[in-house]
């Protein structure tokens, strides 16, 4: 492969021998080309802007300037860079600025070499996914003018609490933009006590109380104006500050925001609350996929199991559910052959358990699917994204299944046992 079309990598470390080190590890890699050596951040902002490299491997501690600032900078000038960090154990604390900054990876030092070439070439290939006129604001600013049509909706849902529909949701969506690059919005649907903001270590004055006290006149500038901006360049919409507060969010509220945001951005993700009130079932209605959660609990499977019976009587279409597996493991006693014999309806696709991994990952603030993206549970989120950015480009074609009358016919409220006398 010709230095030209390889992909041109920069390196950036005050330490000589880890710069050279770097050099060496890449020099036989015919698709790498190192293209420059800068020995801080300032000299690695100046370097840049002469040498366009595709991938920056930066260091974070330097003189003069450090790695995040110089991310920071270079990024502003030209997004599409891509930027691997990289910092020595324990320094793990700088993740969350790292991305903060738009770093694309972290890699902990010493590298292997494997990492190396794995990391560059995945972060090469993300970048190459963008579209031309890349944005690093991509998700700043809700597709407006250019959204062409009706956004998907996909609520993550669970009959049961406690199975992972906040974690799930937030780095599905994370990974839906990453795969994608489209404008992607999460939305916090538990009203009374809500966990994106945990989740994703998201601070923000503004929640959907905000939209609700105007849905007369949401605009594309009031719902970028609310909604939180992440790091992984998906706009977040979180929940109200407490319960009290809550309450005054109502399904038509919901209705109406949800469908602005259907209005600005190609996917809208919501957690879903675990209920069968009327506000949850106001996300299922107007949701284009379900992503209906479960685990091999008895309990669980239970409600599942009622679930599926409300679905039917709501009279949402066969493939408007998605049964997922979360916390999957061998060792549960429960086989889910059986559990789909029993219940009657496939699990679609299956989350793998990952309990350490998962509270480490909540507790940092940072979804699995960043923070460790090779574990089994990320891949499984990157597959379900994936499945359902395919699924969408199918659906685009084919006429949207109209939900109104079913929306209608919940307006007063109900829930779940207004449900079952209205069909008696
Ligand atoms: N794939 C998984 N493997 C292991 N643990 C998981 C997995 N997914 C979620 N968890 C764990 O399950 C617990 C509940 O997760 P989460 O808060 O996302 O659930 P939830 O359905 O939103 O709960 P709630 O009903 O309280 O809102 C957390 O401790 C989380 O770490
Ligand atoms: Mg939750």
């Amino acid at each position: 492969m010709s230095e030209e079309s390889a992909i041109r990598v920069m390196i950036v470390d005050d330490i000589a021998d880890t710069c050279d080190q770097l050099e060496k590890l890449l020099y036989f890699e015919k698709d790498i080309a190192v293209v420059g050596k800068a020995y801080n951040g300032r000299e690695a902002v100046e370097m840049a802007r002469e040498r366009r490299p595709d991938i920056i491997l930066m260091d974070i501690n330097m003189p003069e300037m450090d790695g995040i600032t110089a991310t920071e900078a270079i990024l502003n000038h030209d997004p599409t860079v891509q930027v691997i960090i990289m910092s020595v154990q324990g320094e793990t604390d700088y993740l969350r600025s790292a991305m903060m900054a738009g770093a694309r990876e972290f890699l902990v030092k010493p590298v292997s070499a494997d990492d190396l070439y794995k990391s560059i070439r995945h972060v090469y290939k993300l970048g190459q996914s963008r579209p031309r006129v890349a944005s690093r604001a991509g998700a700043d600013a809700p597709a407006g003018d250019t959204a062409v049509s009706r956004g998907k909706l996909f609520a993550v849902y669970s009959p049961k609490g406690g199975v992972g529909t906040s974690v799930v949701a937030a780095n599905l969506a994370v990974a839906l933009r990453q795969m994608t690059q489209k404008k992607v919005a999460l939305v916090d649907g538990n009203l009374s006590l809500g966990d994106i903001n945990v989740v994703l270590n998201l601070r923000s004055e503004r929640t959907i109380v905000d939209l609700a006290d105007r849905v007369a006149d949401l605009d594309s500038e009031l719902i970028n104006d609310v909604l939180a901006t992440h790091a992984a360049q998906i706009k977040v919409l979180l929940a109200p500050p407490n319960p009290q507060t809550g309450e005054l969010v109502t399904a038509d509220h919901l209705r109406v925001i949800l469908e602005a945001l259907l209005k600005e951005f190609d996917y809208v993700i919501v957690d879903t609350h675990s209920s069968f009130q009327d506000r949850a079932l106001a996300v299922l209605d107007i949701a284009d996929r379900i992503l209906a959660l479960m685990t091999l609990e008895m309990t669980c499977i239970k409600n599942i199991k009622m679930f599926l019976e409300v679905t039917e009587l709501l009279g949402y279409p066969g493939d408007k559910l998605m049964l997922i597996l979360n916390k999957a493991d061998n060792r549960m006693g429960i086989r889910v052959e059986n559990v789909e014999n029993n219940i009657q309806h496939k699990v679609a696709l299956q989350i793998a358990n990952a309990p350490y991994e998962m509270t480490l990952s909540i507790n940092q603030g940072v979804p699995l699917v960043i923070a460790r993206r090779d574990h089994r549970a990320a891949k499984d989120i990157f597959a379900l994204a994936r499945e359902l950015a395919q699924l969408t480009n199918s659906d685009a074609s084919e006429k949207r299944n109209p939900q109104a009358a079913t929306t209608q016919k919940r307006q007063d409220g109900g829930g779940f046992l207004g449900l079952f006398s209205r069909k008696a």
